[in-house]
């Protein structure tokens, strides 16, 4: 009977057509001679977050709490993965369906609770629509299991000349195949069905399965290896504090993992766990900047307060591709190799991946305090400072301007985000001394990493921590058109 429905469902255009009408209210559909359908307007109801700048990501109303992800690449280099992902859901509202953003590779089958449930997969749209045997109520938990297999899906980056999500990197030369993911802003969906916004953050269980030869690294912490068959490995890693979707790192990869000492700037004082994945045959040059990895989590632990997470280091990577703050594990290009992206990375782990965005126009509040981060790491170095505020100033001088918050895609990681963004801060600064400008950094991080924030939520907080002035310094910067004078004290 439920193998029956099932491809029923499947087959249905009418449900097609529901899909695609979902987030369009008061439109009716009329399916036919679809039986174990459920009423139309329980169908229509899946509305997206309503992101200013990626309108039709997510579901309002969904609150993932944690993915458990069995993965398995057969084949490192190519875009072909498989696996099982569970998702531990609740809601905010009673949703009659579970609209999730997928964009990848087949699925093969549904569970709700351990029993199939009826599904429509949209990978035009990127949307797997689920049908629960009740509406998901608040308050309530369930547990969806999705399993899937064949090629991820591809998503154009919107600004960049990259495709983001699952990256398939082909053996060339002496080098093996090898495979990560580079997701920022919504790439995560090329691979896993998410629920793909930065105000969803989640925790995840991640096993990736390889081959012989190669590790896999993921963000969190590892556990115990297994053999898998025909002498690959199944490698498990535990990240325990939510995160937001694009910032999932997995690395597949001839690797040398390399171990260093634990850095005890984590929450009350914990040890954080130092590690590093080279691809074997990482030049001594490449590896040299990463040795500075523990001194700047202590420099940047004493300006934004503990690190969040259990665990520290970088997985470099071979392709010419911009460095990304994957929690935990950032993902770093051989050619991006030095100190300071490594700083601004490092940051990130703060801003953007343990405090997060409640909406993609509110990026400036990542890139600019990880810019702004560069500045606190070279005056811990004993640099005046000064130059590179100057410096900042005359780029942003020479670039379009704009008010911090973005209307568009193109703006998202523009030179206001990164530049604009990190003089805003030091706008802030220049009003008060440092040891004030240390605790409203820490108490930024404090008093908001619980939801998703927007920089009216730093607005009103600069004006209560640090008084009228700061908070009138921060509102020229945030929203005047025009670049507003330098920042002095
Ligand atoms: N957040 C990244 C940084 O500044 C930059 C970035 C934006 C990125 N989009 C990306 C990196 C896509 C990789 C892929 O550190
Ligand atoms: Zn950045």
């Amino acid at each position: 009977m439920t193998r029956f429905t099932f491809s029923l469902v499947r087959r249905s255009s009418s449900l097609l057509a529901l899909a695609l009408l979902a987030g369009t209210q008061g439109q009716t559909a009329t399916p036919t001679a679809v039986p174990t359908l459920p009423p139309p307007s329980a169908l229509i109801t899946a509305q997206p977050i309503g992101d200013s700048i990626f309108p039709a990501l997510g579901q309002a109303g969904l609150d993932v709490l944690n993915y458990d992800l069995d993965l398995f690449v057969d084949r490192p280099g190519r875009s072909e993965l498989r696996g099982t992902v569970v998702l531990t859901v609740t809601a905010t509202q009673p949703l009659p369906v579970l609209s999730l953003d997928f964009l990848g590779p087949q699925v093969l089958d549904v569970r709700w609770e351990g029993l199939p449930a009826p599904y429509r997969h949209d990978q035009t749209a990127g949307k797997l629509t689920i049908q629960p045997p009740q509406p998901l109520r608040p308050g309530t938990l369930a547990r969806v299991t999705v399993r899937f297999a064949g090629k991820a899906g591809v998503r154009p980056d919107p600004d960049l000349p990259i495709d983001v999500g699952w990256q398939a990197v082909p053996a060339q030369g002496d080098r093996v195949g090898a495979n990560f993911t580079l997701s920022e802003p919504d790439g995560t969906r090329t691979f896993l069905p998410v629920n793909d916004h930065p105000s969803d953050p989640a925790t995840f269980t991640t096993r990736v399965t390889v081959p012989a030869g190669y590790t896999a690294a993921a963000s969190g912490v590892e556990r115990a290896e297994v053999a898998a068959p025909d002498g690959g490995r199944t490698f498990t890693f535990e990240q325990a504090q939510p995160i937001p979707t694009y910032t999932l790192a997995i690395h597949v990869n001839q690797f040398e993992r390399v171990d260093a000492a634990a850095v005890p700037v984590g929450v009350a004082g914990s040890d954080v766990l130092r590690r590093d994945y080279f691809p074997v045959g990482t030049q001594a040059d490449t590896r040299a900047a990463y040795t500075s990895t523990g001194e700047i989590l202590k420099v940047l632990a004493e300006w934004f307060g503990p690190y969040p997470f259990s665990a520290y280091g970088s997985a470099i990577v071979t392709p010419r591709v911009p460095a990304l703050e994957t929690a935990t594990l950032s993902t770093m290009p051989v050619t991006s190799s030095n100190t300071r992206v490594l700083v601004h990375e490092t940051a990130h782990q703060w801003f953007g991946d343990q405090l997060t965005l409640a909406d993609w126009s509110e990026v400036w509040l990542n890139e600019g305090f990880a810019t702004y981060a560069e500045l606190l790491w070279a005056q811990a170095q004993g640099e005046a400072g000064e130059d590179i505020v100057r410096g900042w100033y005359a780029r942003a001088g020479r670039s379009q301007t704009r008010p911090l918050v973005a209307t568009s895609e193109a703006q998202l990681f523009d030179t206001t985000a990164y530049i604009r963004g990190a003089l805003a801060l030091h706008a802030v600064r220049v009003t008060v001394d440092d040891a004030a400008f240390k605790g409203y950094l820490r108490g930024w991080v404090a008093g908001f990493h619980n939801r998703p924030v927007t920089t009216a939520d730093l607005l009103a907080y600069t004006r209560t921590r640090l008084g009228a002035t700061a908070g009138a310094a921060l509102r020229l910067w945030a929203e005047s058109p025009e670049l507003p004078p330098f920042p002095q004290r």
